[in-house]
């Protein structure tokens, strides 16, 4: 560990244009996955699905072979927090499935992740962490609009859950999101709670993963014998959601998302950045 805090990779609008074409591409991956998520299919099944449609579409899976992961995706079901590996498990109605993958195009890297119910839910109680898990990650992008520092990131994540679930969520301690673009996972940390850190000041050209991650009831977990999968202890279902988002002189881009975060961010009062990918 540095005394002195990690650079920052400010990147250009040109960079943010490519990683905008990384981000979106891993937006239809995902909405490809979507339609696939039923009880039956196992997660080697997705798995196949988005490397082979990354592929397709000439970019590459930026998890596969990331410090020894044997996959494309994480894929972590019920009380699996993050991390999962896919296996031939089929789904089964009710499953919580959270799935997170990302891509490089032209050197440029994009992370998303987003949590399914498959079919029915199994309770109000599944389907309210879902829905605050997004709320969660939609606060923390609010907050990167007009924060100063990253540390106010987690903060307003923090919030948001208490607001809304009071004590029945918890928070994975020890994990969080990332700067990212010419590499999967750069400087800053942005965690999702409060801290002592206030992080490093938000400049346009920073790109962040922010990846809210809770569980239902205690928040204490386990590392599993295949270093890689991460498992709640308390009982509790997990969710896990992501979003790779840019900061420009313009506001912000959600590079992961169909329409740049758009629609989500006016509900919050927020203009978003122009898409450099909508006009062509
Ligand atoms: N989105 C995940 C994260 O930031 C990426 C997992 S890396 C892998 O933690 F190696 F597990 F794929
Ligand atoms: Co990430």
């Amino acid at each position: 560990m540095s005394l002195l805090p990690e650079r920052v990779e400010l990147k250009t609008p040109e960079q943010i244009a490519v990683m905008r074409r990384s981000g979106k591409l891993l937006h239809r991956v995902h909405d490809m996955l979507a339609e696939h998520i039923r009880p039956g299919i196992t997660t080697d099944q997705l798995d196949t699905l988005a490397h082979d449609m990354i592929r397709d579409e000439g970019a590459t899976p930026n998890f596969l072979g990331y410090q020894g992961y044997p996959a494309t995706l994480c894929i972590s079901v019920n009380e699996v927090i993050v991390h999962g590996i896919p296996d031939d498990r089929p789904l089964q109605e009710g499953d919580i499935v959270s799935i997170d993958g990302g891509l490089i195009i032209e050197g440029w890297h994009s992370d998303a992740a987003r949590t399914h119910i498959v079919g029915a839910p199994r309770s109000s109680a599944d389907e309210d962490l879902v829905r605050i898990t997004g709320e969660a990650l939609w606060a923390g992008i609010a907050a990167l609009a007009t924060a100063e520092r990253v540390g106010q990131i987690g903060a307003a994540i923090e919030d948001h859950v208490t607001d809304a679930a009071g004590e029945t969520l918890s928070h994975l301690e020890g994990f969080g999101g990332h700067g990212i673009g010419s590499a999967m996972h750069q400087a800053p940390d942005v965690m999702n709670y409060r801290t002592r850190s206030r992080g490093p000041k938000i400049r346009p050209g920073m790109c962040l993963a922010i990846e809210p991650m809770l569980i239902q009831g205690p928040g204490s977990w386990v590392l599993e014998d295949d270093d890689w999968t991460v498992r709640a202890t308390g009982g509790g279902r997990a969710a896990h959601v992501e979003h790779s988002v840019a900061v420009t002189e313009q506001g912000l881009l959600v590079l992961t998302e169909g329409d740049g975060g758009a629609a989500e961010l006016a509900a919050r009062g927020i203009t978003a950045a122009p898409d450099p990918l909508a006009a062509g």
